[in-house]
C-alpha cells in the first residue's frame, strides 16, 4: 500500500495549552482510506482536515456498523513524539472490526501511516504536564443501503486533537452511583467491542446520575446486575485488603490498554493482582468490614481515575476518606512517566514515531 500526502495551504492558529479541554480541538491534517469490494482497503492518504461528503443513505447513520479506538501522542523531554502501545490498539481495533463484520486492517501500515501523520502534526503536541495529542482512529460504512446487512463500503479516518484533562476534577476523586436500572451491554453483545453503540448506550444513565449529582455510573453485569464490570467509559479497580481486583474480562467489558497496564506495574511491584468476579454485594461486605482501601477507574482519556465516593442505592462507601489514594496515585506518576519518556520503561511500551 502507499501513502499519498496533501498538506493543507491554511494553517490554524494552535491554541495555548491552558485553554484545551477534551477533545474539541482538532489538527490541519487527517489520514483517510477506504474500502470497496473491488479494491480492498486502498487510496490510504493524509489529507488537509476536512468535513467528509457521506451519503445520507450510507449505512453508518442507520444501523451504526462503526468501531473506533482511542490512543495517545507524547512529547519527550528531548521534543520527539511518542507513542504508548500503539499496536495493541490496532489489534484491538481488528477485533472491534471482527465483531462488527468490518474487514480487517494491516495494523502494520496503519502504524506506518499514523506515524506519518504524527510526523506531520508534532507541532500540535501539547508540552505542558498531563496534556497530550489524542489519537481517534474510526472506521464508518459507507454503503448507501437500508437492508440491514455488513456493508461493502467503509472509510477509515484518524483525526487528532490535542487535549488536557478527560475529567473536570483531573486526577482528584470522583462520585460514583452504582447503576441499577440500564446496562451497558450484555455478555455475547458488543460490550467488549470499541463501537459507538455501546457509548450511546450508555448516555441515559450517565445523564440521570449527572443530575444526582454523580460523575459516572458502576455498571454491573448486565443479566444478574450482580457483578461489577466497569465504571463510566473506564475499566475499575478494587484494593480489597492485601488484593487487588478488576473484573476478568467476560465478553460485555472493555480489553482497557490502561487496565493491562495498571495490572503489569502492579504485579512489577508486587501487589497481588486478580482479575477476578467480583459482585456489588462481596464489595459492600468487604467495604463493612474496613477491607476495600481503594477504587479507581483505568482508561486513555484519564489514565487513572480515583473514586472517592460509591453510592449504591443508600449505602455509601468512601474510600481513601475520599481522597488520592496510594495506588491511583503510583500509577499515575509511572503511566505519565513512562508515557512522556521520563522513567525507565521496563516493559518498552513506549515507541519512538
Ligand atoms: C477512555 O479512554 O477511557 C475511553 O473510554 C475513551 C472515551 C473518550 C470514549
Amino acid at each position: 500500500q502507499s501513502l499519498s500526502v496533501f498538506k493543507t495551504t491554511s494553517y490554524q492558529e494552535k491554541p495555548n495549552d491552558h485553554e484545551l479541554s477534551f477533545g474539541r480541538t482538532f489538527t490541519d491534517h487527517m489520514f483517510l482510506m477506504d474500502y470497496s469490494e473491488e479494491s480492498g482497503w486502498h487510496d490510504a492518504r493524509i489529507t488537509p482536515y476536512q468535513p467528509l461528503q457521506v451519503d445520507p443513505a450510507a449505512m453508518v447513520f442507520h444501523y451504526g456498523q462503526s468501531v473506533f479506538e482511542g490512543l495517545k501522542a507524547y512529547l519527550s523531554p528531548e521534543g520527539e513524539p511518542l507513542l504508548f502501545r500503539p499496536q495493541k490498539n490496532l489489534q484491538r481495533l481488528n477485533q472491534s472490526n471482527e465483531r462488527l463484520c468490518i474487514p480487517q486492517i494491516d495494523e502494520d501500515f496503519l502504524l506506518y501511516a499514523l506515524k506519518q501523520l504524527i510526523q506531520i502534526e508534532k507541532d500540535w503536541i501539547p508540552t505542558s504536564e498531563g496534556m497530550s495529542l489524542y489519537i481517534r482512529p474510526t472506521v464508518i460504512s459507507t454503503q448507501p443501503f437500508l437492508g440491514v446487512a455488513p456493508s461493502t463500503n467503509y472509510t477509515l479516518m484518524i483525526i487528532l486533537s490535542p487535549v488536557g484533562a478527560y475529567y473536570k476534577e483531573g486526577i482528584n476523586p470522583v462520585k460514583i452511583a452504582v447503576e441499577n436500572d440500564y446496562v451497558r451491554a450484555v455478555r455475547g453483545g458488543t460490550g467488549e467491542a470499541k463501537t459507538g453503540g455501546n457509548y450511546a448506550a450508555s448516555l441515559k444513565a450517565q445523564e440521570v446520575a449527572a443530575q444526582d449529582g454523580y460523575a459516572q455510573v458502576l455498571w454491573l453485569d448486565g443479566v444478574e446486575k450482580r457483578y461489577i464490570e466497569e465504571v463510566g467509559s473506564m475499566n475499575v479497580f478494587f484494593k480489597i485488603g492485601d488484593e487487588v481486583v478488576t473484573p476478568q474480562l467476560n465478553g460485555s467489558i472493555l480489553n482497557g490498554i490502561t487496565r493491562d497496564s495498571a495490572m503489569a506495574l502492579l504485579r512489577h511491584w508486587g501487589y497481588h493482582v486478580t482479575e477476578r468476579v467480583i459482585t456489588i454485594d462481596e464489595l459492600y461486605t468487604e467495604y463493612e468490614k474496613g477491607n476495600v482501601l481503594e477504587a479507581f477507574g483505568t482508561g486513555t482519556a484519564a489514565a487513572i481515575s480515583p473514586i472517592g465516593q460509591l453510592d449504591w442505592g443508600h449505602k455509601e462507601m468512601v474510600f481513601n476518606n475520599g481522597e488520592t489514594g496510594h495506588l491511583a496515585k503510583n500509577l499515575y506518576d509511572t503511566l505519565m512517566g513512562i508515557q512522556y519518556g521520563k522513567i525507565d520503561d521496563p516493559f518498552d511500551w513506549v515507541i519512538n514515531v
